[in-house]
Formats: C-alpha cells, structure tokens, sequence
C-alpha cells in the first residue's frame, strides 16, 4: 500500500487523531495539507516538504477554499479528504442545554464536513477518483445519555455520508465513515460531566465499555484511516467503519 504523488487533506490536523493521521499518511510517503485551528502540535512537520500546514477556521468558506487551493498549488492534486475535526459535548441533560451550544455542535461537527466534502468533490470530480473518510462516532449507536446533541451531530454525518457515497460513486470518488469508540486524546475527558475526575472514569467508565479491554489509541485510528483511503478499499464505500474494540456490539 503506498500513497506517493498522492495528496490528502486533513481537517483537525492539530488533534489527537489528526496528528497521528498525519504522521502515519507522511509515513506511506503522502503528500498532507494538514489544516485546524491551532497547528502547534504538528510544528515539528514545518521542515518537511510533503507537509502543508494550514491554520484557520474550517467553518469559515473562504477557508476551506484556501486550504484546496493550496494543497492543489503546492502539491498538483487532491486524492483524498479526512475530516478528523470535531468538538465535544459536556454530559448535560437536555432541559439545561443552551440553542448556542446546540448550534455549536451541529456547526462543528456536521457543517464543517459539509463543506470540506463540497470543496473536495470539485477537485475530485475534476479528476474522476477520490477518497473521503468522515470520522463519526459510535455513539451514534451506542449514546451515553447526556451527549444528545453530540449524537445527533454525529448521526447527520452518518446519514450524509451514504448520500454522498451514492451521489459521488459515478465520480468514483469513495466515501465512508468512521466510528471510533472511547479514545486516548484530549476530547475523551470533555464528554464527562463538569466537575468529573476525568483520569478516573477514562480508567474505568470508559475503558470498561470496550470489550477488547482498552481505549482506542489515535494510531488505530490512523491506520483504519489508511486502509479506507487507500486502493485497497477501492470496493469499499457508503461503509460504516467501527474502530471501538467492540464497543458498538
Ligand atoms: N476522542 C474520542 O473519544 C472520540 C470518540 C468518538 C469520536 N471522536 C471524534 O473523532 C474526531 C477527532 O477527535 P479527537 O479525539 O482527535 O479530538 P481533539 O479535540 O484532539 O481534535 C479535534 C480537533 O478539531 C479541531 N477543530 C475544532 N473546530 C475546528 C474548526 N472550526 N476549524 C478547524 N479545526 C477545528 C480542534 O482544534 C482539534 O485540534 C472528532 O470528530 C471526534 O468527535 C472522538
């Protein structure tokens, strides 16, 4: 499997799982436009000459339209969209959740893949071929109450991404998604209740859902990520991907 002359850009570049969709697609000798609000995390990439990096909010249009034009400008094509960017909801019940905090999470989470999808399907049309991996969540088959609008959010990811695979398959542009349960980065605490021992209950709440007895690492994402993006998975689209060890049973 390799990804030379290929070119794939990632939204939340700067997270837990996009850093390390970043590293593990350099690695396969990619090219990554690797775009989200604070790239710090990925300053050790600056020197790397297969490394765009982009700062800058994916929900703003003009955005979005500078991080393709970019990466085709710099790069000559655009293969493949990861949109590993996403916000979290605190465990509230639903009589205590404000309209701007709903809005913020349909915006972040379903908008924003909205419009890198546009964006990328341009591209990719031009081109007849194209691989686009939006990262849901299994929640949206197993919720824990308290995420509704977190679920939902990610519930219209799913559903749009079937549309998408079905309206783009004559491009032959692939489109999935992928559901990773509990993971090790930053966001997993911010689902807690505010106020939780959030080390506590990722060792046991969370870490006891899975049945293969772990949270999920950033590189198991990663490497899912690869597979689905890759022509390996050429037959593969419309898909719902779970990388949870087992969670959604
Ligand atoms: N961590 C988990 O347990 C878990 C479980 C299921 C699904 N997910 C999903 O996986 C994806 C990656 O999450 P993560 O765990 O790496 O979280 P993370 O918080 O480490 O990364 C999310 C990234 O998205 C970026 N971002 C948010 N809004 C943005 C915007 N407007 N423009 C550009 N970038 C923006 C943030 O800056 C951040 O770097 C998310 O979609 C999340 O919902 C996470």
């Amino acid at each position: 499997m390799t990804f030379g002359n290929k070119t794939i850009v990632v939204a939340g570049a700067g997270g837990g799982m996009g850093k390390a969709i970043v590293e593990t697609l350099l690695n396969e000798n990619a090219n990554v436009v690797g775009c989200d609000l604070n790239i710090a995390s990925l300053e050790a990439l600056e020197a790397n000459d297969q490394f765009l990096g982009v700062e800058g909010n994916l929900l703003d249009e003009e955005t979005v339209r500078t991080v393709f034009k970019q990466g085709k400008a710099t790069f000559g094509r655009i293969d493949g969209l990861v949109n590993a960017a996403g916000v979290a909801q605190n465990s509230t019940p639903i009589e205590q959740v404000e309209l701007k905090e709903w809005y913020k999470i349909i915006d972040i989470n379903m908008t924003m893949t909205f419009l890198t999808c546009r964006e990328a399907a341009v591209y990719m049309k031009e081109q007849g071929s194209g691989a686009i991996v939006n990262i849901g969540s299994v929640s949206v088959t197993r919720p824990r109450p308290g995420l509704q609008s977190y679920v939902a959010s990610k519930g219209a990811v799913e559903s749009f991404t079937k549309a998408l695979a079905l309206e783009l398959a004559d491009d032959r542009i692939n489109v999935n998604i992928l559901h990773p349960g509990p993971s090790d980065t930053n966001m997993l605490g911010q689902f807690a209740q505010e106020g939780a021992d959030v080390e506590k209950m990722k060792a046991t709440v969370f870490k006891d859902s899975v049945p293969l007895g772990r949270l999920i690492k950033p590189e198991d994402i990663a490497r899912s990520v690869k597979f689905l993006l890759s022509e390996d998975a050429g037959m593969v689209t419309g898909s719902v991907f779970h990388v949870d060890g087992g969670r959604n049973i």
